[in-house]
């Protein structure tokens, strides 16, 4: 499949910009790598979870080395990806599951259905939301503390790993499009609601540089009014994708972008990016197909599903 290129081009565009090369063999580029995000990079934080938003079945991983795991995809996500391309051995392993030693390397936090906003993804039941995953950052940073014995050293290491944070698409499509669960479309106009996440996004990157993160790549929302899942739900008025689904996640990228720059410009070593998927991932709509459709009165965990697919991640059995 063509676009089975692009988390590879996602991460190559990554690592450009955070001015690493790829080595194909050797050490690592860095010490550890932490995830924050939602079902793109689930690994398993949601498996002991009561939600539907739970993947550790077939045919999730059918083409993974492990089986199923808890990720939201048939392989590999794009932070396996990212990961072996940085030089680890192994996958990072989620929050959920990691003891010991293992946490040096970096932990993955990220959950699906999850979100900036506490109540996002609410009505699938469990979800790790955005501060939650913080919260369990600081509490891998004890367990660091502990395990190196020398705070100064964990300070410095923190400061030279790479973390990823991708959030927001829920807020949208577990959320604001979801009027009969959630009152924010009718409570703040588009402009306003990108306007309260970013305020909110802002405290919580405030928060992962004040745990010593600083090189963080901070990945914006893709075109999620392609998305099987809303083309079914929302007319398009003729075009391929809901219009004014993308504008608005639009209004949120639009505010991201300077949100990066003022971490870059105000608070020092930082050295965030920002990543745009729409420029990476505006995929061939008419994949979304009529069968497709037809599943459309959707569970949230579907709508989950359908974003996922669309990373079109293809060879998982590579490891
Ligand atoms: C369809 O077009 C009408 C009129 O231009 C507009 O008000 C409406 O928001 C559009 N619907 C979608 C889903 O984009
Ligand atoms: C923060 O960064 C922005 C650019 O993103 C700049 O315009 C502004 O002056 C900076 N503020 C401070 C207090 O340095
Ligand atoms: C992302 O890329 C798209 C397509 O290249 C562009 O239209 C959009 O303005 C970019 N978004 C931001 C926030 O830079």
């Amino acid at each position: 499949m063509a676009c089975s290129i692009k988390p590879w081009l996602m991460v190559s565009v990554l690592l450009y910009f955070l001015e690493l090369q790829i080595l194909v063999r050797g050490e690592p580029h860095v010490p550890c790598y932490f995830i924050f995000g939602d079902s793109l990079v689930d690994n398993g934080n949601n498996n002991a979870l009561t939600t539907l938003a739970k993947v550790n079945f077939p045919p999730y991983g059918i083409d993974f080395v492990n089986g199923p795991t808890g990720r939201f995809s048939n392989g590999r996500t794009t932070a396996d990806i990212l990961g072996e391309l940085l030089g680890f051995d192994n996958f990072i392993p989620p929050f959920a599951t990691a003891r010991g030693q293992d946490i040096l390397k970096g932990v993955n936090y990220a959950s699906g259905a999850a979100g900036i906003r506490a109540e996002t993804g609410r009505q699938v039941g469990g979800r790790i939301s955005l501060d939650i995953q913080l919260f369990n950052h600081g509490i891998t940073i004890s367990r660091l503390v502990a395990l190196q014995r020398n705070l100064a050293y964990t300070r410095d290491y923190l400061s030279k790993c790479i973390y990823t944070v991708g959030m927001g698409n829920n807020d949208y499509l577990n959320n604001y499009y979801l009027p009969q669960y959630y009152p924010t479309s009718r409570v703040f106009t588009p402009d306003q609601y990108a306007a309260i996440l970013i305020q909110q996004y802002w405290k919580q990157l405030k928060t992962l540089y004040n745990y010593g993160a600083r090189k963080v790549a901070v990945f914006g929302i893709g075109q999620l009014g392609c998305t099987p899942a809303e083309l079914a739900l929302y007319s398009t008025n003729g075009s391929a994708c809901v219009q004014m689904i993308n504008d608005a996640v639009q209004l949120f990228n639009k505010r991201l972008k300077p949100l990066v720059d003022y971490f870059n410009n105000n608070l020092s070593g930082a050295k965030f990016t920002y990543i745009n998927i729409t420029s990476i991932t505006a995929g061939d709509p008419s994949a979304a197909g009529d069968g497709e459709k037809k599943e459309a009165r959707l569970s949230a965990v579907q709508r989950e599903i359908f974003v996922s697919r669309r990373r079109c991640e293809g060879d998982g059995k590579k490891k």
